[in-house]
């Protein structure tokens, strides 16, 4: 039963279990046939828009990459600038538009919420990466994908996510999938940045163990994994507050010769200072692999979302 066919990509708590599962069970598929060759041509012809009304370098040149990795075509809008969108063009009416070119559109917009608006007003699948501060499913998808290959299992795992739990639609996406999985999850956050209310309210319901903490070092000796994130500047309504809160949680060389064992080390990336480049170097930092693996995934929900898997 193809699981995805159709649907869209919204929000992390639209899937079960076995759907993460099978995600991951293709990604990996793809991962291992793309060592032997450049190209399968499950969607030779389908065209995928990308519309990205922010920033964005990974999400949107993997989904190019996965799309024409599977023998498909892309189109982009370019910057919001140069489309109708500078004109006024609603973001409705850019998706209509859009529709008529496309059989899969990726959207990255400011506003949360505006994903499921975009879903409900075309008939073709709609991808959202990234509604403002709300959420990010694909990456948080990826965000597993490289939890199972760098830990061996998404069993019994305990996690730390740290910085900006509040506006961070990684960290909203990637909560909901764990809980999948029955996680244990520190959230590490200045008071101001804590993860939202209702989130928390959520995974304690389902019976998840969630700790709020603003010290690092206890949860980072807790955890098999430090997902770090960076402070969401472009969020904040007042500047100051952000210039206060910069720099809340530095991961360094010096943090990592105090812990008492090796820690996987997570990062959506584009890091800012969360993360001292010296820490690259350590076995355990995986968010370079991390970013590769989004290809893979991307690759998986495409084909998934064409009924080829
Ligand atoms: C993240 C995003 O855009 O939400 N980046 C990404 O997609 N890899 C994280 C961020 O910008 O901090």
């Amino acid at each position: 039963m193809p699981i995805l066919k159709g649907k869209d990509i919204l929000h992390g708590n639209q899937f079960t279990r076995k759907d993460v599962e099978a995600i991951l069970k293709t990604a990996s598929e793809f991962e291992k046939e793309l060592k032997k060759k450049d190209a399968l041509p499950l969607l030779k012809g389908k065209i995928l828009a990308t519309l990205f009304y922010e920033p964005s370098t990974r999400t949107r040149l993997s989904f190019e990459a996965a799309i024409q990795r599977l023998g498909g075509g892309v189109i982009g809008m370019g910057s919001v600038e140069s489309s109708s969108v500078a004109k006024g063009e609603t973001l409705v009416d850019t998706i209509r538009t859009v529709s008529q070119y496309a059989d899969v559109i990726v959207l990255r917009h400011p506003r949360t919420g505006s994903a499921r608006e975009a879903a409900d007003s075309t008939p073709i699948p709609v991808i959202n990466a990234g509604d403002g501060a709300g959420q990010h499913p694909t990456q948080a998808l990826l965000d597993v994908y490289t939890i199972h290959k760098e830990i061996g299992s998404l069993k019994n795992l305990t996690i730390s996510l740290v910085g900006d739990l509040k506006y961070g639609r990684t960290v909203h996406a990637l909560v909901e999938l764990l809980s999948l999985f029955k996680a244990k999850i520190y959230l590490v956050s200045p008071g101001l940045l804590r993860m939202p209310g209702e989130i928390v309210f959520g995974l304690k319901g389902k019976g998840i163990e969630v700790v709020e903490t603003e010290d690092m070092v206890k949860a980072a000796n807790a955890s098999q994994i430090l997902y770090m994130t960076r402070i969401q500047k472009e969020r904040f309504a007042d500047l100051s507050e952000y210039e206060r809160l910069k720099g809340s949680f530095i991961l360094n060389g010096a943090f990592l010769n105090n812990l008492k064992k090796k820690i996987t080390i997570l990062h959506p990336l584009p890091r800012v200072d969360e993360i001292h480049p010296e820490v690259d170097a350590y076995p355990g930092a995986a968010y370079f692999r991390q970013m590769r693996n989004g290809v893979f995934v991307r690759m998986a929900l495409l084909a998934m979302i064409f009924g080829k898997r």
